[in-house]
């Protein structure tokens, strides 16, 4: 068991294998013996996954971005009160795929809606409540769009206006993943993500280490 709780969230592009690095990082780490809890945003709790439908649901693509900002935030909250909160108090390991981070990079500067504006959000969202480490996994926007474009390969394949704005927001999204990692650079590590699952799993597992052995 850990001496006390630990926060950990995963971040970078769609199609970045985060996913695949946080399952493998929760299956070593209970290999160790800790107790871990695996969350996702948005969603990880019953009321948080209903939230996501709403914002995935096709038909509601004429959602504003203010509105979807503060779904996604209503999502957290209500993880931080039912998994987060309890979790960490209870001495377990709570790691997240994805966290405001997310919402710092998608909507603050992909949607330009300003990361001061997310700040806020997360202050009263979250009250307080930080990851004390967070993994971002830094791919190309290359990679990124052509993982996404075959993932949804019926959908955005031949729509070159699409392709040009999706690239546009991804640049923004990727600038704020580079300007967060420069403004926490202690909370927030970059871990290269080209090569294979495993290489990128030792540089995971290292830099988990790194923040344990100073985590006293
Ligand atoms: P998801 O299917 O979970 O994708 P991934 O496996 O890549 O995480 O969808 C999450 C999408 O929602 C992803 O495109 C990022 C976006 N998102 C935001 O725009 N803001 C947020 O605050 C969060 C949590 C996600």
């Amino acid at each position: 068991m850990s001496r006390h709780g630990l926060f950990l969230t995963f971040e970078g592009l769609d199609g970045c294998g985060k996913t695949t690095q946080m399952r493998l990082l929760a299956a070593r780490l209970r290999q160790a013996g800790e107790d871990v809890i695996e969350t996702v945003e948005p969603g990880g709790t019953r009321i948080g996954g209903d939230i996501r439908r709403i914002l995935l649901d096709p038909a509601n693509g004429n959602m504003g971005s203010t509105a979807e900002m503060l779904l996604y935030f209503a999502a957290r909250a209500q993880n931080v009160d039912e998994i987060v909160n309890p979790a960490t108090a209870a001495g377990s390991i709570v790691i997240s795929d994805r966290w405001t981070d997310s919402t710092w990079a998608y909507q603050g500067f992909g949607r330009a809606l300003g990361v001061e504006l997310v700040r806020r959000l997360d202050e009263i969202a979250c009250r307080g409540r930080k990851p004390d480490l967070t993994l971002w996994v830094d791919i190309d926007l290359e990679t990124s769009l052509n993982r996404a474009k075959s993932r949804n390969a019926s959908v955005e394949a031949n729509d070159t206006r699409m392709d040009e704005q999706s690239r546009a927001f991804y640049e923004q999204v990727l600038e704020g993943y580079r300007r967060l990692a420069a403004e926490e650079p202690r909370r927030v590590i970059r871990v290269d993500g080209r090569g294979s699952v495993e290489e990128v799993f030792e540089r995971v597992w290292a830099a988990f280490e790194e923040y344990r052995s100073g985590d006293v």
